[in-house]
């Protein structure tokens, strides 16, 4: 009994030094997080909106004297139009770690996209956002973005619309476009959708894909149960 006491003192002290170390480790991840995303928005993001304007300015003066260097300028154009949108993935994610609500940053992702892409992408939102981990907000914005860049760069969509809708026992997520719809070899095709079904196993949701060809467009939905470890910060 004598020696168990200062055993038992030291444990204790022992497992709150170790909670004090890794709750810092975490405050340190979130910091680091928080100002890589400050970094791409006022360093490269900038720099991808000046050389956009460059090219759009290059691309009038261009008008229709030659073909092939209009086309090289299109070309170029998008390609800066996809860097642009890109770099939103980790600039919105950082207002996920500073603990926005995941509505909010995906209402802001959306009039983004609407801005970069040229495609409206609407945002319908029904219920009201539970307290929800870092984690789970953070891997649903992910499936958001990946879902989102998808429409932009395969689909050509005339419009894309994204839901948020907190239930019950679940939050459900789906991006739909009204483009070309998948091919059928797809899930060879790249890691997006890999990536997609990681994030959403990840917090141990689901990720469904529905797709038909011609113009039917595709759907890409994540459900997430709020389980214990997705409720709180
Ligand atoms: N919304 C969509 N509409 C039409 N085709 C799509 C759509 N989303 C994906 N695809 C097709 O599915 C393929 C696989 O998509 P996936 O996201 O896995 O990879 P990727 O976009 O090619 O590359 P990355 O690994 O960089 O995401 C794409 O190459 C494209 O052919
Ligand atoms: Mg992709």
């Amino acid at each position: 009994m004598f020696t168990l006491t200062p055993c038992l003192g030291f444990i204790t002290r022992f497992e709150r030094f170790r909670w004090r170390r890794s709750v810092e480790r975490e405050r340190q991840l979130r910091r680091g997080r928080i100002e890589i995303s400050q970094t791409i928005h006022d360093t490269t993001a900038q720099t991808a909106y000046l050389f956009g304007l460059g090219i759009h300015k290059a691309r009038k003066l261009a008008g229709e004297s030659d073909d092939e260097l209009a086309a090289t300028l299109d070309a170029t154009l998008t390609l800066t139009k996809s860097a642009m949108w890109e770099m939103r993935g980790p600039i919105d994610a950082g207002h996920i770690v500073e603990g926005r609500e995941l509505g909010r940053v995906l209402w802001s992702h959306c009039a983004t996209f609407k801005r970069i892409a040229g495609v409206p992408a609407e945002l319908s939102l029904s219920g009201l956002e539970p307290p929800m981990s870092t984690d789970t907000r953070n891997r649903l914005f992910s499936v958001a973005h990946n879902a989102l860049t998808n429409a932009f760069l395969h689909a050509r969509p005339t419009r894309v619309d994204v839901r948020l809708s907190f239930e019950a026992e679940s939050v459900s997520l789906s991006v739909s476009d009204d483009g070309v719809g998948l091919p059928d070899d797809y899930a060879q095709r790249g890691r997006g959708f890999i990536g997609m079904k990681a994030d959403a196993e990840h917090v141990d949701g689901k990720l469904i894909v529905e797709s038909l060809r011609g113009c039917n467009g595709t759907t890409v939905t994540c459900v997430v149960p709020y389980s214990t470890h997705s409720g709180g910060c």
